[in-house]
């Protein structure tokens, strides 16, 4: 029997306050029939004052277990990707750890901004394959509205604070994660950066971005990885039952589908209602589809994000 990792459990959270296109009109020169066209969004939501990363991951966490049916006892490592830590350090995902009441294992964050979910999926599994973990919470969450510039209208209005998590455990059979696929580009790491950090400029930072060009690397890398990740387990395109992507553009996302040939209600789409939420908009996917009943066991299921770095990555489920 093959030892692999399977997602037991689901979850997700998202910050009450909805700020709608409309609203964001009236501080910055844009329109909702502009964000719409362009990107799908049609609203995001925000953390509320004082409610921090840990909080977003800390609800995700807390709905993934529930889901999974699973103690915290029973986890032997946290693993939580955010590109908006609530410290330096310690890492929120040692803050998670306290929260949750959990005082053994190993917690730690991962930094690989909007392909941070898929980038903890692949170390968690990687650390099942290898024996050194039974049971990871994964946890993508962000309050990337604490990095915009919010006068500037080409950022501003693309994004959206949210948390998802999963369950990951070792399990002896042909279901669970078939293979995970991560890549890098440094050389573009300023099409897509933040412009500050502790070692720079000793303060937090704006997020800055050149999306066309990101747009044109997204739509290139993520089909060449989305092939990757095929070709490794001997299926096609046609093979796909579920496209899990990360949620930056609704063209993106609709142009990815395109190219596999997969029809449009194929696509797990969130963007419209979340925004791009950075390392949490794959778990915020995933759990919406798996627990309204779409995701069914045996399925096939494919998650792929890119982000800032560059970084990009996919996933292969067999539900
Ligand atoms: O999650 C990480 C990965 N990120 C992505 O994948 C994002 C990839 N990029 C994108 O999604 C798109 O490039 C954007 C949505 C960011 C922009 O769409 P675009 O079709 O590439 O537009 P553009 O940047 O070429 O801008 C077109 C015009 C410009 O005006 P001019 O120069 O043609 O006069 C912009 O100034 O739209 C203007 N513009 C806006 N207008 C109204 C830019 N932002 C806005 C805005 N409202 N919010």
């Amino acid at each position: 029997m093959i030892k692999r990792s399977r997602i037991i459990g689901t979850g997700s959270y998202l910050p009450k306050r909805i700020l709608t296109n409309d609203e964001l009109a009236i501080s910055v020169e844009t329109s909702n029939d502009w964000i719409v066209e362009r990107t799908g969004i049609r609203q995001r939501h925000i953390a509320a004052d004082g409610e921090t990363t840990a909080d977003i991951a800390y609800q995700s966490a807390i709905s993934a277990l529930e889901s999974a049916d699973t103690s915290i006892s029973d986890i032997d490592l946290i693993i939580l990707a955010t590109t908006t830590p609530d410290n330096t350090f310690p890492s929120t995902a040692t803050k998670v750890q306290a929260m949750l009441g959990m005082k053994h294992g190993a917690a730690f964050d991962i930094q690989a901004v909007c392909s941070g979910f898929i980038y903890a999926l692949a170390v968690g599994d990687n650390f099942i394959r290898a024996g050194q973990a039974k049971r990871v919470l994964v946890i993508g969450a962000e309050t990337i509205s604490r990095i915009l510039d919010w006068e500037d209208r080409a950022t501003c209005v693309l994004f959206g604070d949210g948390g998802g998590a999963v369950v990951i455990a070792k399990e002896e059979g042909s279901n669970g994660i078939l293979s995970t696929h991560l890549h890098s580009d440094g050389r573009y790491s300023n099409l897509l950066y933040v412009d500050g950090g502790p070692s720079t400029t000793q303060s937090v930072g704006h997020l800055r971005m050149s999306g066309k060009e990101v747009f044109r690397h997204a739509v290139v890398n993520l089909a060449s990885v989305v092939d990757e990740a095929l070709a490794a387990n001997s299926y096609q395109r046609s093979d796909i039952d579920w496209l899990v992507p990360h949620q930056a553009n609704l063209r993106i996302l609709s142009g990815t589908a395109r190219k596999l040939g997969l029809k449009e209600d194929q696509v797990v789409v969130t963007v419209q209602r979340h925004a791009n939420t950075s390392a949490a908009s794959i778990p915020l996917a995933l759990d919406e589809a798996v627990r309204d009943g779409r995701i069914q066991e045996g399925q096939l299921v494919l998650m792929e994000a890119m982000g800032g770095g560059f970084t990009w990555g996919a996933a292969l489920v067999r539900w």
